[in-house]
């Protein structure tokens, strides 16, 4: 069986010392539950990070998109702390899946995880858009598969931006440290283009190895009932990890970006998880467009996601971008090498 959205009513003290284990929304029970429809809006073309850092146009676009997003009534759904929430909710165990007791919601390790973020996103992001009256706005993705954006976007270390955020391990995000795929709160003593060059090999081999088996890539199947393995995840689930791990503090709950109930407290989660989408996106590609699992729990696994009102979307209708109506702009795939 797929797994079902949980009833809102009954939100529970989350796991996250971080946030003194609140994280719930506010609930309405008047509020109307609706399907989704697939937007009828531009093809929205996401970019990368570095490469709009010389955009001031689309620059200011974005601040003032996120900064109105804070400036809203704290309990407003689309609340920049509110969407934060969100992910701290399904993540930290806010929610019990229907008919049980002690059963979590999670949207982790497991084959979950790709398609609830890409739907984080997109609603995320056409919030952005609604805020700005621009229905081709986009976020932009932190393309740390490339060499030049293997250091942390320079558009989010603005002190004065609503894009800032203080809670990051300084050591990394300033001056042009390369970000390191297999950190795990140990520095990685190599030079930085031998650290470019072992990521470069770990992004290639990571897809290389998984390509025949999607479970490998995406994470196992988690159902009905079930409750998540940590050992379940996917190989590009490990590498998101250490991106994490490597951007919040050293130290305390590793906040912002180092904790699951804070981490999309940090702008740089938006990008960050782009790019996760993005090599999802690639990695479909590269095995002839065929989709990953054929298996109805899979695809009939319900979420919630606010827009204008509660909407239920099923997991099976987000795995075509292009009906989400948003791509990503191409750029060279310097890690792919002779994969096939
Ligand atoms: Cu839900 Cu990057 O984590």
């Amino acid at each position: 069986k797929p797994i079902m959205p949980p009833d809102l009513s009954k939100c529970h003290d989350a796991k996250a010392p971080a946030l003194d284990n609140h994280c719930c929304p506010p609930y309405n029970p008047s509020e109307t539950i609706s399907e989704y429809g697939f937007p009828a809006t531009p093809l929205r073309v996401r970019r990368p990070a570095h490469l709009v850092k010389d955009d001031q146009e689309y620059l200011d676009k974005y601040k003032e998109a996120v900064r109105r997003m804070k400036n809203l009534p704290a309990d407003h759904p689309w609340n920049y702390y509110q969407q934060a929430n969100v992910h701290c909710q399904y993540c930290n165990y806010a929610y019990y899946q229907q008919n049980t007791d002690d059963v979590p919601v999670q949207v982790h390790f497991s084959w979950i995880f790709l398609p609830w973020h890409r739907y984080y996103l997109h609603f995320y992001e056409r919030i952005l858009g609604k805020l700005i009256d621009d229905d081709t706005f986009t976020i932009p993705f932190w393309n740390w598969d490339t060499k030049d954006g293997m250091t942390f976007p320079a558009i989010f270390q603005e002190a004065s931006s609503p894009l800032y955020d203080t809670k990051r391990d300084q050591r990394h995000v300033k001056d042009g440290k390369i970000v390191d795929l297999k950190y795990a709160y140990t520095e990685n003593p190599a030079s930085d283009s031998e650290i470019i060059r072992e990521n470069l090999c770990f992004i290639q081999k990571t897809f290389k190895h998984s390509l025949s088996l999607a479970e490998l890539f995406m994470g196992d199947p988690v159902r009905a009932g079930e409750k998540e393995i940590q050992e379940a995840n996917g190989q590009l689930e490990v590498i998101h990890n250490a991106v994490h791990m490597w951007v919040g503090e050293p130290c305390g709950y590793k906040e912002n970006m180092g904790d699951f109930s804070t981490a999309a407290r940090d702008s740089v989660f938006f990008s960050h998880h782009s790019n996760v989408d993005r090599l999802w996106e690639i990695y479909r590609n590269l095995r002839g467009n065929r989709i990953e699992f054929e298996d109805n729990d899979w695809l009939d696994s319900t979420f919630l996601f606010y827009d204008e009102n509660e909407k239920l979307v099923k997991m099976g209708d987000c795995l075509n971008p292009t009906k989400l109506r948003y791509t990503f702009e191409q750029v060279p795939l310097p890690w792919l090498g002779k994969i096939n």
